[in-house]
């Protein structure tokens, strides 16, 4: 049987451990209410719930950028209670992320808001192009590498956004509704991108209220149901 130490130790095979961890906003029904989770490194996971269930907010967390009122929060074997702001903005750096509103910025062009990125880490221009026109080529807009955001549709954007979070490689990778808008063959292509990810050792997180995306993979789920999450395992290994 394992004994309390054991079990309030940080265990490095898990990249993330919730405990206990409560997110009210202020309100008397707390949204997270005494909530563990834990997410092992490498896997893959669907996060589920219907809309308001709290999927965004769960994904801020783990990003660091939004702290629980109460509990422990462990990325990467770290509390994050114990990091600095630096320390936080030095672990995010291993996490990507596509928000659920984009955010990518206006006057950059679709090429430049990718490769952006790999400039912030130092990869030479020449470098950073390539990659960035790889992956645009691979989110189906190649013929779009000129364009600004504002002149993209919602699910062009959207892919702008995968390609921009998945450019450098994240340890970590958090996509919140990531086909919400985007046909579905080009869902299907947009996660076996972060399949590719995966393979190479990646932890994988999607937001998602669509079953059928969620269904026709093998991944396990995340369901948020009560102010606690629920796993529901699809199969034995992931
Ligand atoms: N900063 C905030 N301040 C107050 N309430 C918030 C804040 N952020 C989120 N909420 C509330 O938390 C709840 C969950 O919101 P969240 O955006 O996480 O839901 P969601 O599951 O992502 O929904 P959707 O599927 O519509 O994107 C909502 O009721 C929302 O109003
Ligand atoms: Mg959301």
């Amino acid at each position: 049987m394992m004994n309390k130490k054991a079990a309030l130790a940080p265990n490095l095979n898990n990249l993330i451990e919730m405990e206990k961890l409560t997110l009210s906003f202020g309100q008397s029904h707390p949204l997270f209410d005494e909530m563990n989770l834990t997410i092992k490194e490498g896997s893959f996971q669907f996060l589920m719930g219907p809309s308001g269930a709290g999927k965004s907010t769960l994904l801020k967390m783990l990003y660091l950028d939004q702290l629980p009122d109460k509990g422990t929060l462990r990325a990467f074997g770290l509390n994050i209670r114990d990091l600095s702001m630096d320390q936080r903005a030095l672990l995010r750096r291993k996490i990507g992320v596509v928000f659920q509103d984009f955010r990518l910025i206006d006057n950059l062009t679709a090429l430049e808001n990718v490769s952006l990125p790999l400039k912030v880490q130092g990869v030479h221009n020449k470098q950073r192009q390539e990659e960035a026109m790889e992956l645009l080529e691979w989110v189906g807009l190649k013929d779009k590498f000129n364009a600004y955001p504002p002149e993209m549709s919602g699910g062009q954007q959207q892919r702008v956004a995968i390609a921009r979070a998945v450019i450098v490689r994240p340890k970590l990778l958090l996509a919140d509704e990531p086909t919400g808008n985007v046909d579905d063959d080009v869902a299907m292509r947009l996660i076996y991108l972060f399949e590719q990810l995966h393979k190479s050792g990646a932890t994988i997180v999607v937001a998602t209220h669509n079953h059928a995306l969620s269904a026709a993979f093998p991944y396990d789920e995340m369901m948020i149901q009560d102010g606690k999450v629920k796993v529901l395992k699809k199969s034995e290994e992931n």
